[in-house]
């Protein structure tokens, strides 16, 4: 048992102890406190590690530009957010296991680097569905910001426009995406959770359309709230009176009823039981095409199967993804999906992979392998957490600055160049 543990063991000894009973109440209650601190802290600690082996490395740091990489940032978030909103963000489902996959997973691929290759200036910029984009890296959908910095999506939207990156605005947004597109600067593309009633899709679709957002992007992989069980661990080390944002009884435990009440959802009747979408099936894809001016793009995908079918149905895009491992317990890295999707898609239309990235070097390995663009979410934020506007933007320079290193060191000056050559899949640790 290491120093800090034993201490925690001895404060909680002392707080079931009759010996401290009989010393007062007042005490009691005093190291009962500070005990279920430290298991609150504790359980920070633990989530922490899952699936990001750098935590290690994370330092807490106090100005937002202090941050050497995105896991310092992680560390401040985990040190500011309440426990149940930095636990929202962390936990995947059941034992974390696709959660983790998704970071080992880019361990199993190394880049082939390319001496004397006579780069001056590498150029990361590009076009996906007729966005001109100077950079691959793209915000993906992260609902509730609010629930991590005050500014909320607004903070994350100025970060956006005054780092140039693409945004993609959830459907459980806590701004509506009229005001997310004006603190952009520039349409937002939007994130579509369906519902059971198809009026009020058609309503969140006529809503994005007239707010000029290009592109809608379906997410599948979510017909049935999943089992958050990391999550609902720091909701119990969370002593703070929830129920002022969340209806009683229902804190955190029921997605649904606290999405219905989301301001996408204002004035259309939304019941939690309208998320349930069990029943879904690709004809819905059909639907939304003919029932939409904005290109199509399908979320969730992970099999060569599921990306043919995307195609068939006429899909303007594809996003590989499995939630950031918050939804199926698959036990596969998305970036170990990626080539069996990139071989049926056959650049016929874009992809674009999230799950697990971290690092440049990781935004690498996914173009090689067949990505267009990449998506991020928890590291930005772990940003907004942190600093707000100030630490989306440290993020986004962060993960372009080390995208532009292993560029150069790779011999790639544009995305275009990074092909599959680039990398090779290794063979683990040589013993
Ligand atoms: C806190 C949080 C909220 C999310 N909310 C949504 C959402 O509303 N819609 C959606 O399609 N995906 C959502 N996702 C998944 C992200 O779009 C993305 O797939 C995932 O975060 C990528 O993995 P990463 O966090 O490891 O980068 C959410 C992820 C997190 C961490």
């Amino acid at each position: 048992m290491d120093q800090v543990t034993s201490r925690r063991a001895f404060a909680r000894y002392l707080a079931a102890s009759p010996l401290l009973a009989a010393l007062g109440a007042a005490a009691c209650a005093e190291r009962q406190e500070e005990a279920e601190n430290e298991d609150a802290e504790d359980a920070r600690e633990y989530v922490g590690t899952l699936g990001e082996p750098d935590q290690a490395l994370g330092e807490l740091v106090t100005k937002a530009e202090d941050a050497l990489d995105v896991f310092d940032m992680r560390v401040t978030a985990q040190r500011t957010l309440p426990s149940a909103h930095y636990g929202y963000i962390a936990t995947g489902v059941d034992g974390d296991v696709t959660l983790r996959a998704n970071r080992s997973g880019f361990a199993h691929w190394d880049i082939r680097d390319k001496r004397l290759a006579g780069i001056e200036n590498v150029d990361t910029s590009t076009t996906l569905l007729g966005t001109p984009m100077e950079t691959p890296i793209i915000l993906s959908p992260t609902g509730s910001h609010r629930a991590f910095h005050p500014d909320g999506e607004l903070a994350t939207a100025r970060a956006a426009k005054s780092q140039k990156h693409l945004m993609i605005l959830s459907t459980v947004t806590t701004t509506g995406v009229e005001e997310v597109a004006a603190a952009r600067g520039e349409p937002v593309w939007y994130q579509l959770y369906a519902t059971a009633r198809w009026e009020i899709t058609e309503r969140l679709l006529r809503r994005a359309e007239a707010a000029g957002c290009p592109v809608v992007v379906y997410t599948t992989d979510l017909p049935v709230s999943s089992n958050r069980i990391t999550l609902s661990r720091f909701i119990k080390r969370d002593r703070r009176d929830c129920t002022q944002c969340h209806a009683s009884g229902d804190a955190y435990g029921s997605r649904n009823t606290s999405f219905a009440r989301k301001p996408m959802f204002d004035g259309l009747g939304m019941t939690s039981a309208d998320f349930n979408t069990p029943m879904q099936a690709w004809e819905f894809v059909d639907r939304l095409k003919a029932a939409t001016t904005m290109k199509v793009m399908v979320k969730g995908i992970t099999t060569a199967e599921d990306a043919q079918r995307c195609l068939s149905h006429g899909a303007d895009g594809i996003v590989v993804s499995n939630h950031g491992g918050r939804a199926a317990e698959s036990g596969r890295a998305t970036i170990d999906c990626l080539p069996e999707i990139a071989r049926v898609v056959r650049k016929q239309v874009p992809v674009i992979l999230d799950s697990g990235i971290r690092r440049g070097t990781d935004v690498f390995k996914a173009l090689a392998l067949g990505a267009d663009a990449v998506g991020i979410g928890r590291p930005y934020l772990w940003g907004l957490g942190a600093f707000g506007q100030a630490g989306v933007e440290r993020v986004l320079r962060l993960m372009r600055a080390e995208l532009r290193t292993v560029m150069a060191l790779s011999g790639t000056r544009t995305i275009a160049d990074i092909g599959s050559a680039t990398v090779m899949r290794n063979s683990g640790p040589i013993s």
